[in-house]
């Protein structure tokens, strides 16, 4: 099968070009999906910024936006769509291609705290558009990206520093419950109420919906910039899976169908750039009911066709905390839905 690798080099011949202390991270990157010599010197240089041996902090993710920021000003905008509870802005990278009338596509990570690899796979997305702009495909440079890599800065924060199993914001409830599950608090239905009175949970969806600052202000944003949004990604681990609303109901969209095509083919080109196998799944049918879902938001009350909710890897092994030489090779996978989806919505 010939396949066009704008994104990520077949290549096999890697040793002994990138320096040693990386070579674990190298190693564990399958040979059909790493990039070339040239772009994993630049990937791991210095002047930009990225860690690929670690976890990212917020102020590491911070610094590459500004810099691609300022530096690629003119087809990229950083934008803060509001302020977290702790006073953290929510940044939103957009990346134009220069056509009005282009599609665009939302991409997100850092929605829940412990999911320490998404604000990663993020930066690589963005590292890819912006950086490498001219080795992407046509579809890739067509569409407008939104790239909002940490929905929930204070806890992601609060994860990363003291406490890594930390999942919600770090609003204060009461005088014994803290954080609101921002993955919960866009719609859901009132008669299953009794959710908010269980405001210790770990999935504790707010007094009612958009009452967090974080929620709140990207409802306004994505309110404003919806026209064309054909396709919402929201990436969260672990799971290896493609997640096709809604959640809050059984009933299916109505262009299931195609939905359920499109997360077929990314679940294909993830294994053909080196990475396991992923599922396809509804999520109503796979957890059951679950209330508040931005997903479900994006879908039903946005109108955007292709939104998926994207668990990375893995599949139960490590839970949250991978080993850090697969960090990279996880962001590629995110990377590669990301192109998969470009090639739909460049053409639609
Ligand atoms: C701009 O995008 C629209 C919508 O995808 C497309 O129909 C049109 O051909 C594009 N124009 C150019 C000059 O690429
Ligand atoms: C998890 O992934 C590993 C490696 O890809 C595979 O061997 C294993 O069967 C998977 N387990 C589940 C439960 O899917
Ligand atoms: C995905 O696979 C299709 C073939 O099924 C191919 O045409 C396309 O270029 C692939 N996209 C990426 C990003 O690998
Ligand atoms: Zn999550």
């Amino acid at each position: 099968m010939k396949l066009i690798v704008l994104v990520i080099y077949v290549l096999c011949e890697f040793e002994g070009i990138v320096s040693s202390e990386n070579d674990e991270i190298i190693n564990s990157i399958s040979s059909k999906s790493i990039y070339s010599p040239e772009i994993h010197a630049e990937l791991f240089s210095p002047s930009l910024g990225l860690t690929w041996d670690h976890y990212l902090t917020l102020d590491e993710i911070n610094n590459f936006i500004d810099h691609v920021g300022e530096k690629y000003s003119d087809f990229v905008t950083v934008h803060v769509a509001g302020y977290s509870d702790e006073g953290n802005p929510i940044k939103i990278v957009e990346v134009l291609s220069g056509n009005r009338s282009a599609n665009k596509i939302w991409i997100d990570g850092g929605i829940h705290g412990r999911e320490w690899v998404t604000p990663s796979a993020m930066l690589l997305i963005l590292f890819q558009l912006v950086v490498r702009r001219e080795s992407n495909s046509e579809a890739m440079r067509g569409v407008d990206f939104y790239v909002c890599p940490v929905i929930n800065p204070d806890g992601f924060d609060y994860s990363r520093r003291f406490s890594k199993f930390w999942r919600k914001n770090r609003r204060v409830i009461n005088n014994h419950c803290l954080g609101v599950d921002l993955n919960r608090n866009w719609i859901y239905q009132p008669e299953h109420s009794d959710v908010h009175e269980e405001k210790c949970r770990d999935i504790y969806p707010g007094p009612f919906p958009f009452s967090e600052p974080e929620t709140q202000a990207l409802k306004t944003f994505l309110e404003q910039n919806k026209n064309n949004m054909k396709a919402f990604l929201t990436f969260h681990t672990f799971g290896e899976m493609i997640m096709i609303p809604y959640g809050y109901k059984s009933a299916l969209p109505e262009d299931y169908d195609d939905l359920e095509r499109l997360a077929n083919h990314i679940v294909q080109n993830i294994t053909l750039h080196g990475g396991p196998q992923y599922k396809v799944v509804n999520t109503y049918d796979y957890s059951g009911f679950s209330v508040g879902g931005l997903d479900d938001y994006a879908k039903e009350v946005l109108g955007i066709k292709y939104t998926y909710t994207v668990e990375l890897r893995d599949n139960g092994t490590y839970y949250f905390f991978l080993p850090e030489h697969l960090i990279l090779p996880t962001s590629i996978d995110a990377l590669v839905v990301a192109a998969t989806v470009a090639e739909e919505v460049y053409r639609i």
